[in-house]
């Protein structure tokens, strides 16, 4: 099976109820492809199953309909080729910049067998991450000396360090101001054109989702199903600029009244 014909990351009409038959119904009937080097953003409301959405495709939550698959292998337990960042930096604060980002070299196989040998090789590939994220000044600073913008860069390095052939962002500026966030929309734009991962990136953030992503889907509110898909055309790199174009705002518009259908399509079954 070529992962170019099924998609590199593909749910295949999944389901999910956390908590047996009475529980709550997540997801509903999901299916999607995302191909190898593809950037989607999924969006919807709070609550609707984005987080569940990305557990299923890492491996973290099993379906309880249907199944993902990730470079052509069904998903039945946590995938080691995925990087992920959360809303939430969560950096180790008794390490510096440098060692948490540097901490999947430590967990991830085969680099936890060989970095006693090639500490230095992977030093350097960390720092050139923080370089492309303007944090190599900062890289024996602990965690409480950089602001939440720094904060977010480190982690994004640290979801990078691996090289994983997936990167899975969970609303990973959603606690940044504005002008921070929109920096860091460039500097993630930045990292995915030299290293082409595939990225999903779940925002409730339309703007943020046109921004960065070749393809956004629409998620209606619980159950989850994705209720609209739209292509984003738009030449890379983007600017912030660009987001002024009468072409940036009119599919933000589109995506916005997709939105507020689906809002109005969720049933809040328990
Ligand atoms: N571990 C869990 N057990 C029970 N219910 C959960 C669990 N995780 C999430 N949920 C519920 O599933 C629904 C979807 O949650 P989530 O995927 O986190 O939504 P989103 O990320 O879109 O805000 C919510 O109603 C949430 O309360
Ligand atoms: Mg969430």
């Amino acid at each position: 099976m070529t992962t170019a014909e099924s998609g590199f990351v593909e749910l295949d009409d999944v389901s999910l109820r956390y908590g047996g038959t009475a529980g709550v119904l997540a997801l509903e009937n999901v299916s999607l492809k995302v191909a190898q080097g593809e950037f989607v953003a999924v969006v919807g409301p709070s609550g609707c199953g984005k987080s569940t959405l990305m557990k299923v495709m890492s491996g973290l939550w099993p379906p309880s309909r249907g199944r993902a698959i990730v470079a052509g292998h069904v998903v039945t337990r946590p995938l080691s080729i995925v990087g992920m960042a959360f809303q939430n930096a969560s950096l180790l604060p008794w390490r510096t910049t440098l060692n948490n980002v540097m901490l999947p070299l430590e967990i991830v196989q085969p680099h936890r067998s060989a970095i006693k040998r090639r500490r230095e090789e992977y030093e350097s590939k960390a720092r050139e991450l923080l370089h492309i994220v303007g944090l190599e000044e900062f890289a024996s600073h602990l965690p409480w000396q950089l602001s939440g913008g720094m904060q977010q860069r480190a982690s994004l390095c640290r979801a990078l360090v691996h090289e994983p052939a997936l990167l899975m962002l969970d609303e990973p500026f959603g606690a940044l101001d504005m002008f921070t966030r929109e920096e860091l929309w460039s500097v993630l734009q930045d990292v995915w054109m030299a290293r082409r991962p595939t990225v999903i990136l779940v925002t409730h953030d339309i703007r943020e989702a046109v921004f960065l992503a070749d393809r956004v889907f629409v998620m209606s509110a619980r159950p989850g199903r994705i209720v609209a898909e739209q292509v984003v055309p738009l030449p890379r790199p983007r600017t912030l600029e660009d987001t002024f174009n009468p072409e940036f705002t009119a599919l933000v518009h589109d995506l916005r009244e997709h939105i507020g259908h689906a809002r109005s399509q969720g049933r809040e079954l328990p």
